[in-house]
């Protein structure tokens, strides 16, 4: 059941789909289907972002634009990367950071990925901050010590005062994009863990207030298993939420 001190968030990660029209067509199909009683956050391609924040705005639509992604470094000769500050202008709300995709497909270790922490924090920029085990790791029963590396070496260095600003989301890389969702057991036996963890980095009311999601395989007939978790605090969508009328589904239980 949900926490009062922490508010459902939904999160649709759109990774790279939708080009600025479909952004914005997207968005005046989805706002009317809404209840805005959860928060609710678009995570868009860089080049939709501008035009989509200027439409929420025109809308007053009950949700955040933000990015996927940004450099791990404030500016300069860095080709085609995208700074935090330019994010923050073109309307960003927050910031996906760590995603597994990031991880695997373009070996972002856990270093570069706390350089982009520390940067985004620093800018005021809010964090959603990815980790998730692999199949490997899973069936070598390394979980736990996956996602403590993950949160110890991502989140070193992060001040208690920037703590407010990070929400995590618990995504099993085996989970994501298959149809093979984990278990709402599964997810919340490891999102349990997380929060034990997120005490020992800086204390018990920080780790009762903060946000964690899962994500991976979510979907309209399974999502509502997942929201009935103490530890489950919302969700990070992909694949179903590429459609405004399956997300506004999912984003309607509460
Ligand atoms: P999926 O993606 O819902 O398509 O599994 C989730 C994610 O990668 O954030």
């Amino acid at each position: 059941m949900a926490n009062p001190l922490r508010k459902h968030l939904y999160i649709a990660n759109w990774k790279m789909h939708k080009t600025i029209t479909e952004a914005i067509d997207y968005l005046q199909v989805f706002n009317p289907l809404i209840h805005a009683s959860a928060d609710i956050y678009l995570a868009a391609p860089f080049t939709a972002i501008h035009a989509l924040s200027q439409e929420v705005k025109r809308l007053h639509a009950p949700v955040r634009i933000g990015a996927q992604n940004m450099a791990d470094e404030p500016k300069g000769a860095f080709t085609g990367e995208v700074s935090v500050s330019m994010l923050v202008e073109a309307g960003a709300q927050f910031v996906i950071l760590g995603h597994s995709e990031r991880r695997l497909l373009y070996f972002e270790d856990n270093a570069i990925i706390n350089r982009k922490v520390h940067l985004a924090l620093n800018a005021n920029l809010p964090v959603i901050y990815c980790i998730g085990e692999t199949q490997e790791e899973r069936t070598a029963c390394k979980m736990k010590e996956v996602l403590k590396k993950q949160l110890k070496e991502g989140l070193s260095g992060i001040k208690i005062e920037n703590a407010a600003n990070i929400t995590i989301a618990y995504e099993p890389v085996w989970a994501i994009g298959n149809g093979q969702a984990a278990t709402p057991k599964d997810a919340e036996e490891m999102q349990e863990f997380i929060r034990t963890q997120i005490a020992e980095l800086w204390n018990e009311e920080i780790a009762i207030k903060m946000r964690i999601l899962y994500g991976g395989s979510i979907n309209t007939s399974n999502a509502a298993g997942f929201l009935e978790e103490k530890d489950i605090d919302g969700l990070l969508v992909g694949g179903a939420s590429l459609d405004p009328r399956s997300f506004s589904e999912i984003t309607n239980l509460n």
